[in-house]
């Protein structure tokens, strides 16, 4: 089915029982890999607000959730490969467990940049959860990236956080570009 978000095209590609089935494995695996710790959660917003919801709802351990604003797509289909650092981190990380919850990961720039910032911070550790990976557009890799939800093809995808020109994050599901 098709559907219109602006003046875009998009189809269904990843039905939400898809990710929620996903979500509820990594939750599992995190929760398993960081026993007995209580990492800190920092989803980069916006995209990720839905992702990071169902993600921590899933955890068997404890954690703390906080977020960072970042911003790179301005409107448009691809990335500007400009950072725009809107709101930081308020918990202090040093010597802290530390989660980096991303939508998507694409040219692996935003990461990249995030990654340099917090590191000095000096926390105990750095990871990467992000619920979408795109390896054919990846300029940039950030060796922190160990938990990925789906890979995809190099497409404009919208949709569970996602958006284009601030619309179509309420959708309940990954919709890929057609046309
Ligand atoms: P990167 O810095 O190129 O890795 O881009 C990361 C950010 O760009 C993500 O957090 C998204 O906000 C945005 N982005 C990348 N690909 C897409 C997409 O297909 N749809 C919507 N936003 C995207």
């Amino acid at each position: 089915m098709k559907i219109a978000v602006a003046d875009l095209d998009f189809e269904l590609q990843i039905p939400y029982a898809q990710l929620e089935k996903r979500t509820k494995e990594l939750a599992k695996q995190i929760s398993e890999d960081y026993e007995g710790r209580s990492p800190i959660i920092a989803g980069i917003l916006t995209g990720s607000f839905l992702f990071v919801a169902d993600l921590v709802k899933n955890m068997e351990i404890p954690v703390e959730v906080t977020f960072t604003k970042l911003a790179s797509y301005f409107g448009g289909t691809s990335s500007s490969r400009k950072i725009r650092d809107d709101f930081d981190l308020t918990i202090d990380i040093k010597g802290r467990h530390l989660i980096l919850v991303e939508d998507i990961v694409d040219t692996g720039n935003t990461l990249h940049y995030l990654v340099d910032k917090l590191r000095v911070r000096e926390p105990a550790s750095i990871t990467v959860c992000t619920l979408l990976f795109k390896p054919k557009a990846i300029e940039v890799s950030v060796e922190e990236l160990k938990y990925v939800g789906f890979e995809i093809e190099n497409e404009f995808v919208v949709g569970y956080g996602l958006d284009y020109r601030e619309q179509g994050r309420s959708l309940m599901g990954i919709y890929r570009r057609i046309g």
